[in-house]
């Protein structure tokens, strides 16, 4: 790809950003009464305001040239019909199929199908562990984007919670998979291994120990892989059928994952195994609704009234031409608390890359650093930055009208919606120097989106997440870059398998920087000790 910068409709943007310099957002709002009705587009429970964004009519009609001039349209299409356009590992990128009721390919629909069926018998009982007793807790063990959905999607639909208790490992820290075992049976624990490639070290280690748990447990002592009484508590998640039978799981216990499904666009597959259960298939499949919807709205709208073609490209006005360096992902509801650590993996894993996907080195563009924490906890800790910071952060307001938890019949959620409109307007319009002291002066102008949900339900969930997804694409196609692929993770990876054998002492001390073997060397040393 040639230069960003370079390009027609990026050079008009840039001489707009200077012909604009000195645009306040007070006063763009004082000259346009309307603006939250020409800023603000809504689908079903969702609804957008992009209204406190540095932005008039003409910056978003050069983004939406920018936009056009990225073939977004054109991509989009590639995507929808399976086309590889995720071109370093040469497949397609199929996760709206995961939630098309009418597509999708033969293994995507029977995944579905096995899916649906394995959620439905193990809420009903009909599946059951070794010794006959229903499953009564489900340990999720996964890593990445084989964890963060699930995790988020159980935590945010709460309120929908009718089946067994579910629990999340991730982490290769033994001191997790120690804690969540805590307490459980194993004669009515169910484990999902969720792995696309069944390779992934953290998660094959503690699949080995929830294994030995459970043989332990069931009494059954067996070779490598599961025995019989052990696979019975085991459903796999994966691309690699091979590596899970190997592992002791049967056929009828795997559910298959499309390779052209990444990771951090999961959520809508089998990976998303244990939300179904905690919420049963008909909520699951709401959400999958949700997503749908959002899918056809994305593919089927014009540039300027699509959600995600907004998001998208508002964001890389604040990005390149504002200069923002970070995104909060501010979600003004306790049940969306693992919302920021999901859209984080999504946008930084997606846009963290400084190469194109022509192998040109960007001049431009790339994922911002993401972070966040449901307000209004994080009010207290870091908004100060957002507001009087050096740097300048964008954030995204998510904000439910409706709670599921009108506890005591008291005010606290319009006591927390109240705290939400207040800081994007707080953002938006500063305070005024005059007459203050300069550490109480609040230049304000700090662009912020606000999206409402009319409350966390599956479809409306659905409809967020694939929000995002989508938001995700359109910058990768504007920048230039692949966001379906991860080959930044790859090197550490290959450096862990070297270095483990050192650490375990079971190797000498390779070939490493002086660090490195210094640190390995303690890790040695502690170990004997
Ligand atoms: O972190 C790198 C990564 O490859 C993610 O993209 C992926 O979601 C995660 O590891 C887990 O991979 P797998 O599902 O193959 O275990």
């Amino acid at each position: 790809m040639a230069s960003l910068k370079s390009s027609p409709a990026w050079k008009a943007l840039e001489a707009h950003r200077e012909k604009t310099a000195g645009l306040h957002m007070r006063d763009l709002f004082a000259g346009d009464k309307d603006r939250l009705k020409a800023m603000s587009v809504g689908l079903g429970g969702l609804f957008l305001d992009y209204s406190k964004n540095r932005v008039s009519a003409e910056t978003c009609a050069l983004l939406i040239d920018l936009a056009r001039e990225a073939d977004v349209e054109g991509w989009r299409g590639r995507m929808a019909t399976g086309e590889n356009i995720n071109t370093t590992e040469g497949r397609p990128a199929l996760h709206m199929a995961l939630r098309d009721p009418g597509g999708g390919n033969g293994e995507i629909i029977a995944a579905r199908k096995a899916m649906e069926r394995i959620c439905n018998d193990i809420r009903d009982g009909k599946m059951t562990g070794a010794t006959g007793k229903p499953f009564q807790a489900v340990v999720h063990i996964g890593a990445g984007g084989s964890h963060l959905g699930p995790a988020m999607v159980v935590r945010a639909l709460k309120a929908y919670r009718d089946g067994p208790d579910i629990r999340f490992v991730c982490n290769v820290d033994g001191a997790q998979i120690a804690q969540v075992l805590d307490g459980l049976v194993p004669e009515t624990t169910l484990f999902i291994a969720a792995s696309k490639s069944f390779t992934t070290e953290e998660t094959l280690t503690n699949a080995r120990t929830a294994y030995a748990w459970l043989s332990e447990g069931l009494g059954e002592t067996g070779g490598g892989g599961a025995g019989e009484a052990v696979g019975a508590h085991f459903i796999a998640v994966t691309a690699n059928a091979g590596a899970a039978g190997d592992f002791g799981i049967g056929e009828n216990s795997i559910i298959a994952l499309a390779e052209g499904v990444g990771g951090r666009f999961s959520v809508c597959s089998g990976v998303g195994l244990a939300a179904a259960l905690a919420v049963g298939w008909e909520n699951f499949a709401a959400m999958l609704s949700g997503a749908h919807d959002m899918d056809r709205h994305f593919m089927e709208s014009s540039l300027d009234a699509n959600m995600p073609v907004i998001l998208g490209a508002i964001g890389i006005w604040n990005i390149d031409f504002l200069g923002a360096e970070a995104l909060a992902i501010l979600p003004y509801d306790e049940g969306l608390g693992l919302l920021p650590a999901y859209l984080r993996q999504l946008e930084m894993e997606s846009n963290g890359k400084s190469t194109g996907r022509d192998g040109t080195v960007l001049d431009a563009g790339g994922a911002p650093i993401v972070f966040g924490q449901p307000g209004t906890g994080g009010q207290h800790a870091f908004y100060q930055a957002i507001h009087q910071g050096r740097r300048l952060i964008a954030s995204d307001f998510i904000v439910p009208l409706r709670t599921h938890h009108p506890i005591g019949g008291g005010d606290h959620h319009q006591r927390l919606l109240a705290n939400a409109f207040a800081q994007s307007q707080a953002l938006m319009t500063g305070r005024d120097s005059a007459g203050q002291p300069p550490h109480r002066a609040f230049e304000g102008n700090r662009p912020s989106n606000t999206i409402l949900m009319d409350r966390v339900d599956p479809f409306t969930l659905g409809q967020l997440i694939a929000l995002y997804e989508h938001k995700v694409f359109v910058q990768a196609v504007i920048w230039g870059i692949n966001p379906f692929d991860q080959w930044g993770v790859e090197l550490g990876k290959e450096l862990a398998a070297a270095i483990l054998p050192e650490v375990l002492g079971r190797a000498a001390s390779g070939d490493h920087d002086c660090s490195t073997r210094g640190l390995i060397a303690r890790a040695r040393k502690a170990k004997e000790e």
